[in-house]
């Protein structure tokens, strides 16, 4: 019988392509998302892409009746977690909304899977908890802590939430994933990043830049102490992304505890070096301007994933000219979206 993987978040830019992936390897999926940040035609183009069905619930993680609804009428046996609000500048601004929506999704969910004895879940944390420690490669046995806004200090509370869940039950089988800088899409260019309004990261404003939507990229500083001063990031492939949640699944439906894993490539790229990669490999000129640093920016940051590799068997695949042309593909097929 195919497992049953229940996927909060389902329809935001790494939760749908980590449903492409599930799906690609016959599990079935769920998806309950309340399309805060993102569209119910998502759904349809998971299903285009791999020819199967999903279960939709247009439904808040944090609404307990409706959550507990779910799995009354579904067996279901691992949970991957995604939903949460995740812009860093409106979460400084917004810090009670941020721990409310964040850290009490999580608890509604984990006591729902705890009535219903569903003790598998993979949670979508962030690089952002090893805040602005300097001793790159980030280990997973590093001290984590030193976040510098409300969003990283959520992903930081829950993770700390989790590992006491396992310590009161030891039937508990919980992955931690920290992911590095996600960036790409599927190559079909129907599913990728678009956030609303003007994009904070790296990748979504040079896309736009691209397709016109913005003049120029503001890059933040080129007084660090790195390869040409501007700063440097562990970008990934979604897809590959979305991959390591499919390898951590395997694993997790056979195994009890709780596991933290890195998911980077390893490598990291200064953002010239990224806005030069889109440049060539795109064929398209990015107009930038040097501007002063952006608070709570580090300097370097980047993953040491042996861990992943040796215990998960995850290889990321995909490499940067890979990563600049499917980001902008999607754009160019999602303009004014
Ligand atoms: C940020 C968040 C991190 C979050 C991640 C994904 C901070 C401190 N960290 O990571 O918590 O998990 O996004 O949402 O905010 N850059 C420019 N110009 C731009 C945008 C970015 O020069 O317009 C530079 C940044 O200074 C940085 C690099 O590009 O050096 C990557 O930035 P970004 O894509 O925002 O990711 P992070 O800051 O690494």
């Amino acid at each position: 019988m195919n497992k049953t993987i229940l996927v909060t978040g389902g329809l935001g830019y790494i939760g749908s392509h980590t449903c492409v992936e599930l799906l690609n390897n016959n599990y079935n999926v769920i998806v309950i998302d309340n399309l805060s940040n993102s569209k119910e035609s998502v759904k349809d183009n998971i299903e285009a892409i791999t020819g199967k069905k999903i279960i939709f619930y247009n439904v808040s993680v944090c609404d307990m009746e409706k959550i507990r609804d779910i799995f009354r009428k579904s067996k279901i046996d691992a949970v991957i977690h995604f939903a949460g609000y995740k812009a860093v500048g409106e979460s400084v601004m917004k810090p009670l909304l941020y721990y409310q929506n964040n850290i009490d999704s999580t608890l509604v969910l984990c006591q729902v899977m705890n009535e219903f004895n569903c003790k598998k879940l993979i949670f979508s944390s962030s690089a952002t908890v090893y805040g602005n420690n300097t001793n790159v490669p980030f280990r997973e046995d590093y001290k984590v802590g030193g976040t510098t806004n409300p969003y990283g200090t959520s992903k930081l509370f829950i993770e700390h939430i989790l590992n006491d869940l396992y310590i009161s039950d030891n039937e508990w089988g919980i992955t931690i994933l920290r992911y590095f800088n996600p960036i790409g899409a599927h190559k079909s260019g129907l599913i990728g990043e678009n956030p609303n309004g003007i994009p904070n990261n790296l990748m979504p404003y040079i896309s736009k830049v691209a397709v016109g939507e913005l003049k120029e990229l503001s890059i933040f500083g080129n007084d660090y102490d790195t390869v040409d001063g501007t700063g440097v990031r562990d970008y990934i492939h979604v897809v590959d992304l979305a991959n390591g949640h499919v390898k951590a699944l395997s694993k997790l439906l056979d195994n009890k505890g709780v596991s933290i894993y890195n998911l980077g490539t390893g490598k990291g790229y200064s953002v010239l070096e990224i806005v030069n990669a889109f440049i060539k490999e795109n064929k398209i000129n990015i107009p930038y301007k040097i501007v002063s640093r952006r608070s709570g920016d580090v300097a370097v940051s980047y993953a040491d994933s042996t861990k992943a590799k040796k215990e998960l068997g995850w290889m990321p695949i995909y490499g940067i000219e890979d990563m600049v042309r499917d980001s902008y593909n999607f754009y160019r097929n999602n303009k004014n979206d």
